[in-house]
């Protein structure tokens, strides 16, 4: 088999890329270990910036989003028992995100693919990727018992942060910086109507609660909890319950509780792997990097990645110039930087810190109090939540 781009993973960074390389007649094939369904039954995020909602539109993805999907101009963080608004679209002069699941953008991502005829191979086991510092990098995979080779011309890694693309650079050319956080988010799915009509960030002493939504008849809640915490230990009693006693009296007195139709516990931490490229093969997505769920970046930042990937990727077959493609790595990565700072910023802002008591206490609650006394502090958080630009590769 041949193509020109083989991409290694079928989540929204692979998906995404291979549906825009088609649209400009570049050939791909996905590999994807898991099954359709399995794929499509994630539950994760559901924050688009401005700039992935367009990527979508763009790239004929975008009707439902826009059907069903909602606009949010703000969002609350509620601390000290009151709940407090940053005015998105005030403070930035009209940006704001859409919130649609990304188990959604997923589903629509491969029925555009499905549309476009593209190759997608599911289940496809022992991915080896060779070759990738030669000019005739292949895949070696297995389906069915069988074993492929795949030829081509790149190799896009999307394949997560427990793939095998990231590994396949040279240890002596990759650094890693990684941060993790003693704790980790415990997070419910039910079929209860939103506390709010936006999301609310909530610090508490006793840790972070976050009031999030899927549709006006579908609530994401989170709670923080230790990292040690075990799923089975936690009914849905007990999630309720300690969810009331981290929001603000006038916000627990509204909740709608009902019983979890999914219910997991996400360790936090951030990871940045460079660089993002070595020879013929490039990273994209949660495959080079990795923020904790507080910014809402992960899905974002995968999108910023397809963006830069794809243009170097369309001006090489265009112009049979690999200029950009040896710049994609440092072009992405700086804006990987920049949302990995601010989901360490509103992770560090909002979450109980053990080691913290006494000094980091009273620094947090009063960072807090400077944000809401600050309209250019509130901008700050406001243009990094919203989304900063695509830089100019
Ligand atoms: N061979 C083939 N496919 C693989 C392999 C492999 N060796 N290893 C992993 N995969 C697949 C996974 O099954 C998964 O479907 O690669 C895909 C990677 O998708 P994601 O993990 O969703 O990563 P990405 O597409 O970068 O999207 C980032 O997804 O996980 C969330 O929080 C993350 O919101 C962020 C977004
Ligand atoms: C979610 O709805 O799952 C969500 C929203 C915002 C975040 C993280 C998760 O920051």
């Amino acid at each position: 088999m041949r193509t020109q781009v083989a991409i290694i993973g079928g989540g929204p960074a692979g998906l995404l890329l291979s549906q825009i390389l088609d649209l400009k007649g570049i050939r791909s094939v996905i590999l994807e270990r898991k099954s359709r369904e399995y794929v499509l039954g994630r539950i994760r995020a559901g924050v688009l910036e401005q700039g992935l909602a367009d990527m979508l539109r763009a790239a004929g993805v975008g009707d439902r989003m826009d059907r069903e999907g909602q606009i949010h101009e703000g969002t609350d963080i509620a601390f000290a028992g009151k709940r407090h608004r940053i005015d998105f679209a005030g403070l930035t002069g009209g940006e704001t995100v859409m919130v649609y699941g990304q188990t959604e953008v997923t589903h629509d991502l491969y029925d555009a693919r499905d549309a476009l005829g593209g190759s997608i191979i599911d289940e496809a086991k022992n991915v080896e990727i060779n070759g990738i510092d030669t000019h005739t990098p292949s895949v070696v995979y297995e389906k069915d018992g069988q074993i492929h080779t795949l030829h081509c011309d790149f190799i896009a890694g999307c394949d997560g942060s427990h793939g095998v693309c990231r590994t396949s650079i040279p240890a002596d050319i990759r650094r890693e910086y990684e941060k993790v956080y003693p704790f980790g988010w415990l997070g419910v799915l039910s079929e209860t109507p939103p506390v709010s009509r936006e999301l609310i960030y909530n610090h508490h002493p006793e840790g972070f609660a976050l009031c999030s939504m899927r549709s006006n008849s579908l609530s994401r809640y989170y709670v923080q909890v230790p990292r040690e915490e075990k799923i089975d230990d936690w009914g849905d009693e007990r999630f309720w319950e300690m969810l009331k006693r981290r929001l603000p009296e006038e916000i627990s007195a509204s909740l709608v509780t009902g019983p979890s139709i999914e219910k997991s516990i996400a360790p936090l931490r951030s990871f940045v792997s460079e660089p993002l490229s070595y020879g013929r093969l490039f990273l994209a997505g949660d495959a080079g990097h990795i923020v904790p769920p507080t910014g809402a970046k992960g899905l974002n930042l995968a999108a910023s990645d397809v963006h830069y990937l794809s243009d170097a990727l369309i001006s090489y077959y265009r112009t049979n110039d690999e200029d950009l493609l040896r710049r994609y790595s440092e072009t992405a990565l700086k804006r990987v930087w920049k949302a990995t700072r601010f989901s360490w910023w509103m992770t560090t802002l909002l979450h109980h810190f053990p080691e913290n008591e006494g000094f980091g206490d009273r620094i947090q609650q009063t960072e807090l109090e400077y944000l809401f006394s600050s309209k250019a502090a509130q901008t700050v958080l406001a243009e990094n939540y919203v989304g900063l630009p695509y830089e100019p590769s």
